[in-house]
């Protein structure tokens, strides 16, 4: 599909600190190509608050490619917005339509907290990969790089519940802001990954 040039508007939750007062901020945006992802088009924004000497709109993001699950917003009510298995960072603008008002909110969920505008604490999830497991490390000399520390069909099985990528969506679209799907998905994930036992030795996990 040929690119082309739209004009939306956008309203953002602004708020300064997790205590401070929030409120949404209306922003009108004109030729917004259509083959920019969604972060794009706030990276368009913030390069006008910019210039105009206010204060950018703050959110999480890093690899834009779908695999970190660093970004993240809600996006007219949908966490992630409007594209099934799409990450905000995959979203592009040709799923908008010129003149649309869009509404741009951060997760919301008790577990975690807003840090400014868009960006929330999700150290939670850290917390809870920290209960569940250990890491032993040896500290000797580099393994062979052909060494297989687990059976290949057990990596493939690790590596399909790494599907998720601990973006937090769940939380913020779950009605009790639950984190069961990371919470199991890492429980899928982490026991079939090499595990060191107490004398240093490293293989399947033994659970
Ligand atoms: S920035 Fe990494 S998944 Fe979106």
């Amino acid at each position: 599909m040929a690119a082309k040039n739209i004009s939306i508007t956008v309203k953002i939750w602004r708020q300064a600190n997790e205590t401070a007062k929030g409120c949404l901020e209306t922003y009108a945006l004109k030729e917004i190509s259509t083959d920019m992802s969604f972060l794009e088009m706030l990276d368009v924004l913030n390069e006008q608050l910019t210039l105009a000497g206010k204060d950018p709109v703050v959110f999480d993001h890093d690899c834009r490619e779908g695999i970190c699950g660093m970004c993240g917003a809600v996006v007219d009510g949908i966490a992630h917005g409007p594209e099934r298995g799409t990450t905000l960072c995959q979203l592009h603008m040709r799923h908008f339509k010129d003149g649309q008002v869009i509404c741009i909110e951060p997760f919301r969920a008790k577990a975690f907290p807003l840090v400014r505008d868009l960006m929330v604490d999700r150290s939670a999830f850290d917390r809870i990969i920290q209960a569940g497991g250990f890491v032993s490390m040896n500290t000797g000399s580099a393994p062979d790089a052909n060494t297989v520390s687990v059976p290949q069909q057990q990596a493939e099985q690790a590596m399909d519940a790494a599907a998720c990528i601990g973006c937090g969506a769940c939380v913020a679209s779950c009605p009790n802001a639950a984190a069961m799907l990371f919470t199991s998905a890492k429980i899928s994930q982490l026991p079939l990954c090499p595990k060191g036992d107490l004398n240093g030795n490293v293989g399947p996990c033994p659970w």
